[in-house]
């Protein structure tokens, strides 16, 4: 088993460069389905759940090359496509269900196995399923698998969410690309993944209006064409260096980022004490005193990210005050806050509320990271505790952050990736 020990108390100082999102690749290469031919994808983060998916679509009947070095990912599509995605694989990986919506679309059926992947909280499938019904398939759960086909093409229809739900909105969104007529999607996600994939989808030949609004107008058009895309840069992975930067009192310049993707989490660490700064491709982020305590309410995009809370959980938990933190995404996102607690963080939860008082210090422990985010909150945590901080469950942070330990060693971090032995 992989851990990583983190001696706390150094300054992070330097630049990053961001590659693309994961929760909008994994999409893309979803969405590569589409498409007969060979559709390529640049800036393509190397982490675990990227091998997933490719070993996803290749046992779907693709051919799938991945260049780490250069972020490029190549799905050649056959004509013809399995369209079952099996258990071992979809439990490694929520993400995987992203093929349902291609699959139906594609072959008339699919059969994908009911997901797992991160630890936090119920996450149904109810919106997913109603939406593609609506459309006119049949779906049902059996043996551990969601079943669902249609005899002829999918209906365009209209199609209210009761929550925007990214994965909900993205199902049914590649479901109609090429349904039969106009289908209309009300109180859609409107995450900047939600935006990247229906760019590429309409430069695959797609007829998406309303990209970015709540409110998705898809005219279902015959079929699609392979393409060539850059995804978009991954916001959280942005969020988790600019914390980072706050929380050790820093000095990091942040490539290949967006300001406007992260307005209130960068607003937050303004009032927090830092200074951002906007650079050509991202932004700077510097901090020369204790961050102040900083309430957060996560909602849906542009609300702030649960996939940054955990992050600023740990920001609280060394600075000056008290801050109430609402999390209205996952409920079992707080369970990292025990493994926190074993840094000496005060956290108190009830419900969905965590009340988070400033300490002045943090002391280094033993951790376990129970899902990604959580992962990257204890490095943080660890990266101001006195003494060493060893975090296990490394393979939860594979699979979100690409070369986060180089990074943060290049920008001045005590930390190890190490062999445990026994
Ligand atoms: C995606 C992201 C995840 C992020 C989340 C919210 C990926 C791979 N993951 O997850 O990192 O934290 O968006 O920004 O992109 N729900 C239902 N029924 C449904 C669908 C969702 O009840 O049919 C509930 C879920 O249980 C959850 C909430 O809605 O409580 C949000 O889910 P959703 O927006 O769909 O998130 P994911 O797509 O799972």
């Amino acid at each position: 088993m992989e851990l990583l020990s983190v001696v706390g108390g150094s300054r992070l100082v330097g630049e990053v460069r961001v590659t693309g999102a994961k929760n909008s690749v994994l999409k893309l290469m979803a969405a590569a389905l589409l498409a007969e031919g060979t559709t390529t994808l640049l800036d393509v983060p190397d982490i675990l759940d990227v091998e997933i998916m490719a070993e996803l679509l290749r046992r779907l009947g693709c051919e799938v090359t991945h260049d780490q070095v250069g972020g490029v990912v190549a799905i050649t599509v056959p004509a013809i496509l399995d369209h079952r995605a099996d258990y071992d694989l979809v439990r490694r990986m929520r993400a995987s269900i992203c093929v349902l919506g291609p699959l139906l679309a594609r072959c008339g059926a699919a059969e994908v196995a009911l997901p797992g992947g991160d630890n936090i909280g119920s996450r149904g499938l109810d919106m997913h399923v109603d939406g593609l019904i609506k459309l006119g398939a049949r779906a049902v759960n059996e043996h551990g698998y969601l079943i669902a086909s249609t005899e002829k093409r999918l209906r365009g229809e209209s199609v209210y969410l009761d929550f925007p739900s990214v994965g909900a909105t993205e199902t049914i969104l590649m479901a109609a690309v090429t349904a039969d007529g106009t289908t209309v999607i009300d109180n859609v996600a409107r995450e900047p993944e939600i935006v990247d994939i229906c760019r590429m989808l309409n430069e695959m030949g797609a007829r998406i209006a309303g990209v970015g609004s709540s409110t998705l107008t898809i005219e279902g058009v015959e079929e699609l064409h392979p393409v060539t895309h850059r995804t978009v840069p991954d916001r959280i992975v942005a969020g988790t260096w600019a914390v980072a930067a706050v929380i050790t009192q820093g000095d990091i310049t942040i490539h290949n980022a967006k300001v406007e993707h992260l307005q209130i989490a960068l607003e937050k660490l303004v009032i927090a004490g830092a200074v951002v700064t906007e650079v050509e491709d991202g932004f700077r982020v510097v901090m020369d005193q204790r961050p102040k305590a900083v309430d957060i309410v996560t909602l849906p995009y542009p609300g702030f990210p649960t996939d940054l809370q955990p992050q600023f959980i740990a920001l609280n938990a060394i600075a000056d005050g008290a801050a109430l933190v609402t999390e209205n995404l996952f409920e079992a996102r707080f369970r990292f806050v025990q493994e926190l607690a074993r840094l000496g963080a005060d956290v108190r939860t009830d419900g969905h509320h965590a009340l988070v008082r400033g300490r002045l210090a943090l002391s280094g422990a033993p951790v376990e990271a129970t899902d990604i985010r959580a992962g990257a909150g204890l490095v943080l945590a660890g990266l101001v505790a006195d003494g060493t901080t060893t975090v296990y469950g490394v393979s939860h942070i594979d699979r979100g952050y690409s070369g986060f330990v180089p990074d943060l060693v290049r920008l001045g971090a005590q930390i190890t990736r190490l062999e445990e032995v026994g």
